[in-house]
């Protein structure tokens, strides 16, 4: 927002556009602006959106086909919003994306990061009030709630950020939201819950402070005067830049303003202020003013020199927000929305058949065994190009997954059409809303790991496991047999986050390893049972950034042919939890130091006995057996990261391979 700044409205365009291009590497399907429409007096404005399917590219060239819209017209006060979205609800197209309006006029527009776990509910209410909603998304349900708020005000004089208060009392997920009015002109008001949001300031003036104090309103929330509002001295021009992430806003300045959850920032007559309805535990009575030092480059990858890097650390929120909503650990029980009113059809089933490509691919295996034990069904697991050189039978009582984090995969869309030509049911596992895979599915799971850019896959594959448990979850719960081992599930999911970031404080220990291997050309990856498939995984990313040549090995099969590879200089990583299978890979740990194999062992924090044996421990916290695999499979990932480093590769973008891989 600009103040005493006059700016043209390509200037307001051209700001709002590079700005949402900064945000573009963390993923886009469709973005929107809403800007004033003309420029007649600042009462008589109203908004003008433009929203358009695709990058932001597209928009930019879709907002100078714009006739109506004077390019050259001189704001003095102006305050324009845009988002590019990342779907979790609603396919990608111009209605789903965001501004998100209250009705046709246009009256309140919003924009939103973050999900709304109770907007089903809110938007019957506000449908038996007569509002009609024209997309898909949790977000109109916020541009509607606003404006209910605002139809049935008691007094005229409300300001716009009690209307916010009012709004925000009413959300139950995750959320940062900036808002618009033609109420109220030339304001702002942004909140945020979960989700980041920041506000840049920028005056060639003198600041009237470097902390904001923080009004409450329990204490009978005071006029606002100067005093308790941020503004450049003396009523001089100031900009406000509001975003969720610094890179959006540093070109134009390093200084902001971190909101904490709950804030209610308000800008009104260049004055910002800031107020909330509780106080916060740690009671900060102000937010300071802070200055970022940061490169753009490295704040697009926050404090990580690589996407997947940055991607592996996102974990314990990845794995949250692939639960948030879903998992309710009170009631012990699962609902996954894009599931239930097939769930009938599916406990119906002959078998399960999980099918995907690479990563993908290892999260049905990695699930396959927890899948057979609460099911109840069999369970097969399928490398889609594969199932399909077979012609696999497939029968009309069959149920087919098909998991990719794209939804792009070649073939595993070509897997899905066999499947639905068989007339079989089809659910789709994907990262994307919007992807061919889900399009095309009769129903699905997205898994909202949020997106991922670096090539090897990470944070997708621990969400991808952490779905698949769940849906296995969702289909026991009448079963008495299986409610102890449940709730056991459950509880061990409740915990997950906080033993991901345990994991992930081994970080530099992992990094110790790699300096001695990473001049090694090969490495072996062996385990079984659960970690089986984190073996196939962990050398999958081995193979992928660090080039060298990596097996996961069956410790089964050891005898039948793997054990000849075995001597001192052979690297060895062996995977040996406290499971049912852990006297089995005992013996496997017999046969391979009994060749001289000099095992770097995975292992639980309590166990004395495969550590004697182990020429390197790595000590992991212990979790259900079947959710063990999440946390197995962090070290493999971070070690595969510091190996590549180490031998000089671009981690992010591995030769000959591809993100997406969209030909057979
Ligand atoms: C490519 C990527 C892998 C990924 C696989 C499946 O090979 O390089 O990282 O696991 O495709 O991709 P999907 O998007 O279907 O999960």
């Amino acid at each position: 927002m600009n103040y005493r700044v006059p700016r043209t409205r390509k200037e307001i365009f051209e700001t709002l556009i590079k700005g949402l291009q900064r945000l573009e590497y963390r993923g886009y399907d469709s973005a929107g602006v809403a800007i004033d429409g003309n420029n007649n007096e600042v009462k008589e404005r109203h908004i003008q959106l433009v929203k358009k399917r695709g990058n932001v590219k597209a928009l930019d060239e879709e907002l100078y086909k714009q006739d109506s819209m004077d390019l050259k017209v001189e704001f003095e006060t102006h305050f324009g919003i845009a988002h590019t979205r990342w779907a979790t609800h609603g396919v990608p197209n111009a209605v789903n994306s965001h501004p998100q309006r209250s009705d046709k006029g246009n009256e309140f527009v919003v924009i939103h990061n973050g999900i709304i776990t109770n907007y089903k509910d809110l938007r019957k209410f506000l449908e038996s009030k007569g509002y009609e909603f024209e997309s898909e998304t949790d977000t109109e349900t916020i541009a509607k709630l606003i404006k209910y708020v605002f139809d049935n005000r008691e007094t005229e004089d409300i300001t716009f950020s009690t209307l916010v208060e009012r709004v925000i009392q009413q959300l139950e997920g995750a959320f940062a939201l900036v808002f618009k009015s033609v109420h109220y002109p030339g304001e702002a008001v942004a909140t945020r819950r979960g989700s980041p949001l920041l506000i840049g300031v920028r005056s060639k003036y003198k600041l009237s402070t470097e902390q904001i104090p923080v009004l409450y309103r329990t204490r009978k929330m005071k006029r606002l005067d100067s005093s308790t509002c941020l503004h450049a001295v003396g009523d001089k021009a100031v900009e406000f830049f509001f975003a969720s992430d610094a890179s959006a806003i540093i070109e134009h300045t390093n200084r902001v303003i971190f909101l904490e959850d709950d804030d209610i920032a308000a800008v009104a007559d260049g004055k910002l202020s800031i107020h909330r309805v509780k106080r916060l535990a740690s009671d900060d009575p102000s937010r300071a003013i802070q200055t970022l030092q940061m490169e753009l480059q490295q704040i697009m990858k926050g404090n990580f020199s690589a996407f997947m890097q940055k991607e592996i650390f996102e974990q314990p929120e990845s794995v949250f927000n692939t639960m948030r909503g879903r998992v309710n650990f009170e009631t012990n029980t699962v609902l996954l929305g894009g599931l239930k009113d097939h769930l009938k059809e599916i406990r119906r089933c002959r078998r399960l058949i999980v099918i995907g490509c690479g990563t993908s691919y290892h999260a049905a295996v990695a699930t396959r065994q927890v899948l057979e034990e609460l099911t109840e069904l069999p369970v097969m697991v399928e490398l889609a190009s594969d199932f399909l050189d077979r012609n696999t039978p497939v029968f009309r009582d069959d149920v087919c997954f098909f998991i990719s984090q794209s939804g792009e995969t070649a073939d595993t869309l070509l897997a899905l059409r066999y499947c639905k030509d068989r007339r079989a049911l089809t659910v789709g596992v994907t990262n994307t809303v919007g992807s061919s895979i889900s399009r095309e599915t009769d129903c699905g799971v997205h898994i909202n790991a949020g997106p991922e850019i670096g090539v090897a896959s990470t944070k997708a594959y621990t969400s991808q496991f952490i779905s698949l448990v769940m849906f296995g979850l969702m289909m026991s719960e009448d079963r008495i047999s299986l409610q102890n081992r449940r709730r056991e599930i459950i509880h061990g999911l409740k915990s997950l986050p906080e033993l991901i970031k345990e994991v992930l404080s081994l970080d530099e220990k992992i990094h110790d390893l790699a300096l001695e291997l990473y001049t090694q050309r090969s490495l072996l990856v062996m385990g079984r049972g659960y970690n089986y498939a984190t073996c196939l995984e962990g050398a999958l990313k081995i193979k992928e950034i660090t080039y060298m040549h990596s097996e996961g090995i069956l410790a089964g099969e050891l005898k039948h042919g793997p054990l000849a590879l075995i001597d001192k200089q052979m690297p060895v990583i062996m995977v040996i939890m406290k499971d049912p299978c852990f006297a089995k890979c005992q013996n496997a740990l017999q046969q391979v130091t009994a060749r001289q194999g000099r095992p770097i062992i995975l292992c639980s924090k309590d166990d004395t006995e495969s550590s004697k044996f182990a020429y390197k421990t790595i000590e992991l916290p212990h979790t259900v057996d079947c959710l063990q695999g999440i946390l197995s499979v962090i070290p493999l990932q971070l070690l595969s990261f510091h190996l590549a480093v180490l031998r000089g590769y671009d981690v992010d973008f591995p030769r000959n391979l591809a993100k997406s891989v969209t030909v057979e």
